[in-house]
Parts: C-alpha cells; sequence; structure tokens
C-alpha cells in the first residue's frame, strides 16, 4: 500500500473527479490510491468516498494554503473549476492560479488540468460572428482556462491538459434533455443544425483521466482530447427514440435563438455551441476516439449511456 502513489482529486464529490476516485477505486492492483479533496469532508458524499475506501481530505479552490496543504505527498494531482458556480472567468482564473502554484509548491509530478480551448485564438474578439462577452470574451468559461494553460507552463509544473467534451449527463443535470410538446411529442432542441457535437458520459471523462495516469509521463506536457462519440443531433434523436421507444424529434435553433433563451449563461453556451458548429472540423478532430477508447477501454457510446441512463432524464 505504501508503494501505491497518491492522486489527489480536485473536485472528488462532482462529476469529473467523481469518475476518476472511482476509477482508482476499481483498480486497487493498479499502483495509485485515491485522495479525495472535498471542501466539506462530512458530507454524504464525501463519507460515501471515504467508506470506499478515498482519502478525504478538505480544501477550497479558493484557498491556495489549503489546496498546498491537501496536495502535500501527492504523486498526481487533477485540476478542475467549477464555472457555473459563479460564472466569473476573473474568479475562475484566480482559482486554476491557486492550484498551479499549489501543485507546484507541493512538488506534484503529474497534474492533470481539465481545460477547454481558448476560443479567442479562432474567433478574435474583432470577429463580429458572434457577441463579445463581459467585454474580453466569446466564450467566457472556454476562455478563462483556455488562457489560463500558460500558468501552469510557466511554473514549470509537468502537466497534461485535457480537453473534456459535452457530457451527455447534460440531458439529466442541466435541463437539456428533450421537452414534450403540446402535442405530446418529444423535442430534442441543440444549436448544432447538422454539425457533430463532441459528447462524453461524464463518469468516462474519470475514466481517460486515469488511463492517461497510469501511462506515466507520457502524456507530460501534452493536450488530450477525449470524447465518446460525435454526434449530430439529428443521431442523438434517433438515439433517444431508440432508447426512450417513442419519437423524438431534432430540433435546431439559431444561435442568436439560443443567446436570447434568457436563462443564466445563455450567451455563453449559445457562443459555445456556436464555436463547436463553426469549427467542427476542428473541434472534432481534437477530440479523438481511438484515442479515448485506448486511454479506457470502457468508454460508452451515447446508445451505451443511454441503456443506463434513460430514466434519470427528466421528461417534462
Ligand atoms: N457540463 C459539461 O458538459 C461540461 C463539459 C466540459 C467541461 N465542463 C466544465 O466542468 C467544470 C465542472 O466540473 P464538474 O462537472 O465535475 O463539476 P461538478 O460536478 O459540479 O462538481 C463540483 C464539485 O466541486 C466541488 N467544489 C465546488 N467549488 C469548490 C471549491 N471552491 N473548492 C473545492 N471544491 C469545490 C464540490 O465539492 P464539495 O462541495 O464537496 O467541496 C462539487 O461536488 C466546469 O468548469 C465546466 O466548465 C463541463
Amino acid at each position: 500500500m505504501s508503494d501505491q502513489k497518491i492522486i489527489a482529486v480536485i473536485g472528488a464529490t462532482g462529476a469529473q473527479g467523481g469518475g476518476l476516485v472511482r476509477a482508482i477505486l476499481n483498480d486497487p492492483s493498479g499502483g495509485f490510491r485515491a485522495r479525495a479533496i472535498t471542501r466539506d469532508p462530512r458530507s454524504p458524499v464525501a463519507l460515501a468516498l471515504a467508506q470506499q475506501g478515498a482519502e478525504v481530505v478538505a480544501a477550497d479552490i479558493d484557498d491556495e494554503a489549503s489546496l498546498t496543504q491537501s496536495l502535500q505527498g501527492a504523486y498526481g494531482a487533477y485540476c478542475v473549476t467549477f464555472f457555473w458556480a459563479h460564472f466569473s472567468p476573473e474568479k475562475e482564473q484566480a482559482e486554476i492560479r491557486n492550484m498551479a502554484r499549489a501543485a507546484k509548491a507541493a512538488g506534484v509530478q503529474h497534474v492533470i488540468w481539465s481545460t477547454l480551448e481558448d476560443t479567442r485564438q479562432w474567433i478574435p474578439l474583432s470577429d463580429p460572428r458572434m457577441p463579445t462577452l463581459m467585454g474580453q470574451y466569446k466564450v467566457p468559461h472556454f476562455d478563462a482556462k483556455g488562457e489560463s494553460n500558460a500558468v501552469f507552463i510557466e511554473l514549470g509544473v509537468p502537466t497534461t491538459f485535457l480537453y473534456t467534451s459535452f457530457y451527455w449527463d447534460n440531458l439529466i443535470h442541466f435541463g437539456m434533455g428533450p421537452k414534450r410538446g403540446p402535442d405530446g411529442t418529444l423535442t430534442f432542441t441543440l444549436p448544432m443544425g447538422d454539425k457533430k457535437l463532441p459528447g462524453i458520459a461524464a463518469e468516462d471523462i474519470g475514466r481517460c483521466t486515469y488511463g492517461i495516469f497510469k501511462q506515466g509521463s507520457a502524456f507530460i506536457g501534452q493536450s488530450v482530447g477525449i470524447a465518446g462519440e460525435h454526434l449530430t443531433g439529428a443521431e442523438m434523436a434517433a438515439a433517444l427514440t431508440q432508447a426512450l421507444g417513442q419519437p423524438v424529434r431534432y430540433q435546431t435553433l439559431s444561435a442568436d435563438a439560443y443567446r436570447a433563451l434568457g436563462f443564466p449563461g445563455a450567451e455563453d453556451l449559445g457562443n459555445m455551441f456556436q464555436f463547436k458548429h463553426d469549427f467542427e472540423t476542428l473541434y472534432c478532430s481534437r477530440r479523438d476516439l481511438a484515442v479515448s477508447r485506448t486511454l479506457n477501454p470502457a468508454l460508452q457510446t451515447f446508445a451505451q449511456w443511454l441503456a443506463d441512463s434513460k430514466k434519470r432524464i427528466p421528461l417534462e
């Protein structure tokens, strides 16, 4: 047991980190131990992780000292931020700095940082195709992460840059599932036209991440994109139809119409979907399915994810 390398997992009680903790715990002879980082070790989810064999340690990504303490003795660290908890790119960037500085101070040998593209590399602020948001972003929750990759590089932290995909779990937790219209028919709405959207079961993000840690130093300094499948909205609706046993119609929306939906974050997500739509080839090619499957042989397709998860999709 003492030979096992500790992987400290930020967000361990959430989607990405939780999948990684479970992947480590499910492979007891894999040479790694899970340290679950949470703000509240007494929460039911944290207690359940402890019960399953994880070491549970308190830290807050807004508090660099607590993070540094929580990473002591760890070989690896999974770093992720929680944009939708506060909607502030500046706060997210400060949190990323805290994580990178803490990993450096604790001497962590391999950080996997869950980042996303800085879309301004492809759509500069001067590009009128989509509105500039908050004065300096196109897709705030992407741009803040991508811009902050530089912090890990500048500090010399041995880092793998992990580019994740749209969680299919958004159909359960993010209100993106099919909606029943006045005629009783289910409609799945996505502003992607006929373009493919890379998607993944959230649980598979952790499993792919574990696959990267198992490769040792091979992926340090590298960018890795992961997805379970690249599917059009029509293909997703067809899979939903099959899984739910009732017709699900695909409806696309313009990016402008999506941005105007008015819920918190609608403009950010509208720009995000437009970026994925307008740069389909580039965005998909950065999320290679074969690489994802090599890292995680249990990688699920959308149909496989639906078979297990369809009952949890609210069908209003
Ligand atoms: N939804 C998608 O399709 C998608 C796709 C790609 C990327 N992303 C990105 O994924 C990120 C969110 O990751 P996730 O979905 O794994 O999050 P999540 O499931 O919402 O997990 C959040 C967990 O993080 C912990 N947490 C929150 N604030 C914290 C803080 N200040 N310090 C320490 N821990 C904190 C909480 O744990 P405790 O309460 O136990 O502390 C919570 O359980 C976002 O930045 C988003 O942009 C999302």
